[in-house]
């Protein structure tokens, strides 16, 4: 099968997002200099019991993607293929940060191909400076009194601040 690339290229880079970290800003930022337009989807699924709401992840998003001319934030639900088909989506973006991330990325990609083969996926690295922070270890380095300066956006930096910290004052 030849995959031919289309005149203009409308990419997603769906994720948790519990939340934003400076790993996926830099991959966004990457992302925004390759495709024509690029949807930051959040995944929308309490079953995964996150930090923050959906609307609360978005309005982080936002803050963060307004820097980005050709990049939109929104939420889904169900299957990421079908998502991406209904937005006009022809590529789906992750960022790989070490070889331990390659195996959970291979089987949802060859999943999603599987579903819907004219997806496909694209791997981009985050910068090596960003190769070890995870939403879930920001939260729990925060959580147990760590500097989280500089591992998340400012944003993200202070509303973490208020919902864990806070939370303890209260
Ligand atoms: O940031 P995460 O938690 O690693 O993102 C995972 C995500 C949202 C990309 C993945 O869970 C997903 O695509 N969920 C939608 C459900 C789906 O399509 N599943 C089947 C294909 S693997």
């Amino acid at each position: 099968m030849q995959f031919t690339l289309p005149a203009h290229i409308t990419a997603l880079y769906p994720g948790s997002f519990d939340p934003i970290t400076n790993g996926h800003r830099d991959v966004i930022s990457r992302a925004a200099k390759i495709v024509d337009k690029l949807i930051v989807a959040v995944l929308d699924n309490e079953q995964k019991r996150p930090l923050f709401s959906v609307p609360e992840r978005i309005e982080m998003m936002a803050e963060v993607a307004r820097e980005f001319d050709n990049v939109e934030v929104d939420a889904f639900h169900g299957l990421l293929v079908d998502y991406a088909a209904a937005r006009g989506a022809t590529l789906i973006v992750r960022g790989i940060r070490a070889i331990s991330d390659y195996e959970n990325e291979l089987q949802m990609a060859l999943m999603n191909r599987r579903l819907r083969p004219e997806i496909e996926t694209m791997f981009l690295m985050a910068g090596e400076q960003y190769s070890f922070i995870s939403s879930r270890l920001v939260k729990e380095v925060i959580r147990l009194g760590g500097d989280i300066r500089g591992l998340v956006p400012p944003v993200v930096e202070a509303k973490l601040r208020d919902r864990i910290l806070g939370e303890r004052k209260a």
